[in-house]
């Protein structure tokens, strides 16, 4: 539970708010770099952080992000022509280049002149890992690019879909850092056939005490410049222990979500506004993907929803009850909700609203990750408030670290735990299969 002033803080923002400020030291992503595929293409409108913004590409290929309005009269530049590295009004012809420079102001005597006075604000922008990363904060304060190991992989060892959706970005980001939902929400296994049923029950009970509780249990909870690293250990009835490390990134990124062996996730929850926000759902490994894991996330609905064409919205969305199957699940999934995500997002889009009051919770100790990210969040936007800088973005090189699971004795001490599973937070797993996210 958290006071009203701490939910607000938590959950706003909006520039010149705490956590908004906080937001505007980390590179994130605008948008995917096929919005805007190619050189002098169509701009298009981009929200973040609650600014109405546009991003084009100019005649270079260089990305550019640009206040959606025109410093002259305040036209919408989305309607603007892009040619000749720059965008031009089409109210009065004004033009600018992607660094928001006036290069030409041809309806008036003085334009020669006075387009040296006039600036649109632009922000600085990359493509990395098919996004098109943006810094929104203090010029002199904008950091490298984050060291996230997968920022420069090539293509075929990323996958990224945007989804929009419909609630604050920490109400989406909550739902990776709490680990009892897994057993109940997500109960969704091939349940379809009575064998597949039988094989499931083996691996459920592994993850279950005699009471149904979940039976990991975490060990650490360690800040880190670039957020915090979870340590969590679970026995196993062999005698021996799975451990694995999960990571929470500033501002909003994580590392939860199933994939394959040697696959990574990446879960990155960017603010639309205070009541919506853009999930890029990414996932990467070291290694080249199949053609069939290419295959089984583009294809499959279940990991990567379907979208409605034209849209970054899921076709199972809050418009139409998330397609929920009473029939499915009455006889076989805990929700009825056919894909993963979307038995998320259906709880996420709606707790008291798309922006909860935390003040009205009951936490209890299952909830303890999830708080734990909030305090570390919390205290980060509140250190800025009184000038104390983050030093995450500058210490790129800890973005680095990634989840990372093996199997362990039983009886070693917490520390040695907590000393091998670190080591396997950096670079390629020895063994992916013994390594699985
Ligand atoms: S409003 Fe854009 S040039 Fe006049
Ligand atoms: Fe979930």
């Amino acid at each position: 539970m958290l006071t009203r002033e701490e939910n607000d803080m938590l959950t706003q923002t909006g520039r010149g708010t705490p956590m908004g400020e906080l937001f505007r030291r980390f590179w994130m992503p605008a948008c995917l770099s096929e919005e805007i595929p190619s050189a002098d293409c169509p701009p298009v409108r981009v929200k973040l952080l609650g600014e109405n913004l546009v991003a084009f590409r100019d005649s270079n290929g260089t990305p550019a992000l640009v206040d959606a309005y025109c410093p002259h009269r305040g036209a919408p530049l989305f309607f603007g022509r892009n040619e000749e590295c720059g965008i031009r009004c089409v109210y009065h012809g004004w033009k600018f280049d992607a660094s928001g420079a006036c290069v030409d102001m041809p309806n008036t005597p003085e334009g020669e002149t006075y387009k040296d006075k006039v600036t649109l604000t632009a922000y600085p922008c990359f493509d990395a890992a098919g996004m098109v990363w943006a810094y929104l904060g203090p010029k002199d304060r904008t950091p490298p690019r984050p060291g996230f190991d997968w920022m420069d992989l090539p293509d075929d060892r990323t996958y990224v879909r945007k989804y929009h959706l419909r609630c604050n970005f920490f109400q989406a980001l909550e739902g990776d850092y709490d680990p009892s939902h897994g057993m109940f929400l997500h109960m969704t296994r091939d349940l379809t056939t009575p064998s597949a049923i039988q094989d499931a029950a083996p691996v459920l009970g592994s993850l279950l005490s005699d009471k149904g509780f979940l039976k990991m249990k975490f060990l650490s909870f360690e800040e880190t410049d670039f957020g915090m690293l979870h340590v969590g250990v679970m026995p196993e009835a062999d005698g021996t222990q799975t451990v694995s490390a999960s990571t929470f990134y500033f501002p909003c990124f994580s590392s939860a979500g199933l994939a394959g062996p040697g696959v990574y996730s990446s879960n990155m929850r960017i603010p639309i506004d205070d009541e919506s926000c853009y999930m890029y759902r990414f996932r990467w490994s070291y290694e080249p993907f199949t053609e069939h894991q290419r295959n089984q996330d583009r294809f499959g609905g279940f990991t990567y929803p379907e979208q409605i064409p034209g849209t970054f919205m899921a076709v199972e969305n809050k418009d139409n009850d998330y397609l929920v199957d009473r029939i499915l699940q009455k006889n076989y999934s805990y929700t009825g909700i056919k894909s993963f995500p979307i038995q998320d997002l259906a709880l996420v889009e709606d707790q008291w609203g798309p922006r909860a009051d935390r003040s009205r919770e009951h936490l209890v100790t299952a909830d303890e990750q999830l708080m734990r990210v909030r305090r570390r969040l919390l205290k980060a936007a509140r250190e800025l408030q009184e000038g104390q800088e983050p030093a995450g973005p500058h210490n790129p090189e800890g973005f680095r670290a990634h989840t990372a699971r093996t199997r362990m004795p039983a009886n070693l001490p917490a520390t040695e735990v907590i000393d091998r599973i670190k080591d396997l937070t950096v670079g390629p797993p020895p063994d992916s299969r013994l390594h699985t996210i």
